[in-house]
């Protein structure tokens, strides 16, 4: 089979299309802002491939907390969790990819950490459940509501990248 080659073919770029494309929320939670590690976690997900689409900086209050973990409401550590997300500013990331939610969530590692394998953030970064780094949407429904609590249509961007001819399938 000829593949085309965009290192040495003069033709047009094909537009590369990404079937079974996810996009998925991921919060840098302020323990990861505080600790100086958006750098590093940011660049976990983009050297892996995942396409920033969306991505800023958010003193979240107490009525968007709580929305976001409306599924904790009746749990003990509902409270503090919500202290905790508000207590300073963290980072909001929309990403998309292929798998993108499983991908983010094997990036992240196990919500309790002593459970998170080596190599993954919270694995290397985290040690306590309440102070896990990052959270991301857990399955495709949680996605679209958590993107659409974080992000305004406006916020996110559809672009191309010349790179996705190097890490996504080509159509067949
Ligand atoms: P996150 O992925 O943001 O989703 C829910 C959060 O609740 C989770 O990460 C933890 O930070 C937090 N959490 C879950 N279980 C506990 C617990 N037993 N005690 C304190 N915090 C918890």
């Amino acid at each position: 089979m000829i593949r085309y080659n965009p290192a040495t073919s003069s033709a047009p770029v094909p537009k590369v299309d990404m079937p079974g494309t996810e996009r998925t929320l991921v919060l840098i939670k302020p323990d990861g802002v505080q600790r100086q590690l958006v750098g590093r976690i940011l660049a976990r997900y983009e050297e892996r491939g995942l396409k920033v689409v969306g991505l800023k900086l958010v003193r979240v209050d107490r009525g968007l907390a709580e929305r976001h973990y409306a599924a904790h409401r009746e749990k003990p550590f509902f409270g503090g969790l919500v202290d905790f997300i508000t207590s300073a500013p963290l980072v909001a990331l929309a990403l998309d990819g292929p798998n993108a939610i499983a991908v983010v969530r094997a990036i992240n590692g196990a919500t309790r950490p002593h459970e998170a394998a080596p190599g993954t953030v919270r694995g290397d970064f985290a040690l306590e459940t309440a102070q896990n780094i990052v959270h991301a949407s857990d399955g495709p429904e949680a996605a679209a509501d958590e993107l659409a609590l974080w992000f305004s249509s406006a916020e996110l961007f559809d672009y191309d990248r010349d790179v996705d001819r190097w890490v996504l399938a080509p159509n067949e």
